[in-house]
């Protein structure tokens, strides 16, 4: 009977808990939510993503003052390793003497967070990984180009559309999507494919199918299937090359930014075209300068053979056309960046056109809100 009694008065207790926590929560205006509210089967606490345990308490109040508990959890120390560590911190980090709750505390993290303890420990390394882009793809679109190969594209903001072509071993995530938003603001439809060999669209293991321009041909067919009639146009690096090439033979290209490319790719037989095709061809070891850039293609798990095609049927674009270029052209590039030869001798090459250096090297200039900002300037003359 007695026993009874304490069970409902326990059963009150935690109920007006339970209410007064709520009460304090509706008073906060904060709903529980997945990030505010621990879930039925987690074994971590929300807070702090340490392993639920009675001295839980203990360790938070211990060790998460001065800096995240992901300094814990993402480590695994023997005992004796943990005590040590905590010596360290007292004796260069002002970590205080933990008294009477040292012994529960290197207990708990002995318990979740020693190298043989399955429970909580750090996952084995991943093998054969197959890489995935944060970008959901139901966010952009396929069509079918003119010789049928399958082209990604995503589209951001409406009005004067302009189309952005990537440059080589990346895709349309190179066009940052704080560019595109910023393009979108000031009245453009952004379009950015995917080029083929790359991304989401097809990657044909023919190489005719990277021959003859095949990569001009996708914009223009890309543009059709969009009924877009005139557009304006950006390259970077590699995309540059495209972009001259297409401003140069299609009538419906308007103004055209050319990023972080210099003269180089004019000569037909530019050193470095040819260099990057061996490269890509099992010719790493005679061009130790460009091994980075197989390994990196590698590591985002590019198609190595797609990218032999690719250098290989590169368009090039003769000096002798490009002064005959009658449309106002934007040769930007970082000030550091003479990656690809000189921005300036381009600009030079092209009748209408003006180059402008933006503070960064070949990689991040694309990305900076002052190549952002000479952009938008260039395509609201
Ligand atoms: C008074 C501040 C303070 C407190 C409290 C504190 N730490 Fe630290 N801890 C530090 C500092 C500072 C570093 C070094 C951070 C860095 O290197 O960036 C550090 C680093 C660490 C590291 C990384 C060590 C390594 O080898 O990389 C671990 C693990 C760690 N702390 C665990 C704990 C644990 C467990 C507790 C609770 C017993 C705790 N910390 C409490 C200040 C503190």
């Amino acid at each position: 009977m007695k026993k009874n009694v304490s069970t409902v008065r326990l059963l009150a207790l935690s109920l007006s808990f339970l209410l007064f926590t709520a009460a304090i929560r509706q008073n906060a205006g904060l709903e529980p939510t997945a990030e505010n509210q621990r879930t039925k089967n987690d074994s971590t606490d929300a807070e702090t993503g340490l392993a639920l345990d009675k001295d839980l308490v203990l360790v938070k109040a211990h060790c998460t003052g001065c800096h995240s508990a992901k300094m814990i959890t993402q480590i695994r120390l023997k005992r004796d390793e943990w005590q040590e560590r905590i010596r360290w911190m007292q004796r260069n980090h002002k970590l205080w003497d933990l008294g009477e709750s040292e012994k529960p505390v290197l207990a708990y993290l002995e318990k979740h967070y020693s190298p043989d303890k399955t429970a909580y420990s750090r996952r084995e390394a991943l093998r054969n990984i197959k890489w995935h882009r944060l970008e959901n793809p139901a966010y952009g679109s396929f069509f079918r180009s003119f010789d049928g190969t399958k082209i990604y594209y995503e589209e951001t903001g409406q009005g004067k559309p302009i189309v952005l072509l990537h440059g080589f071993v990346v895709n349309a995530t190179m066009w940052k999507l704080s560019t595109r938003q910023q393009l979108a603001e000031a009245g453009y439809r952004v379009i950015v494919p995917d080029l083929r060999g790359n991304g989401y669209s097809d990657k044909p293991q023919n190489e005719k199918m990277y021959a003859n321009d095949a990569e001009i041909k996708d914009v223009q067919a890309l543009m059709r299937h969009l009924k877009i009639g005139q557009y304006d146009l950006m390259g970077y690096s590699r995309g540059a090359i495209l972009a001259v090439r297409l401003t140069a033979i299609d009538p419906a290209v308007q103004k055209t930014i050319l990023g972080g490319m210099g003269e180089g790719f004019t000569n037909k037989n530019w050193d470095k075209r040819r260099a990057m095709y061996e490269v890509f061809a099992g010719k790493a070891n005679k061009y130790p300068q460009l091994k980075g850039t197989l390994a990196y293609a590698k590591s985002v798990n590019a198609d190595t053979l797609a990218m032999q095609y690719l250098q290989k049927h590169q368009p090039s674009t003769p000096p002798t056309e490009l002064t005959k270029l009658k449309k106002p052209v934007l040769v930007i590039s970082g000030d550091t960046d003479f990656d690809n030869g000189s921005a300036e001798k381009l600009s030079a090459m092209i009748p209408k056109s003006r180059c402008v250096r933006v503070p960064g090297n070949h990689n991040s200039t694309v990305a900076s809100a002052a190549f952002a900002r000479e952009v938008i300037a260039f395509l609201n003359q």
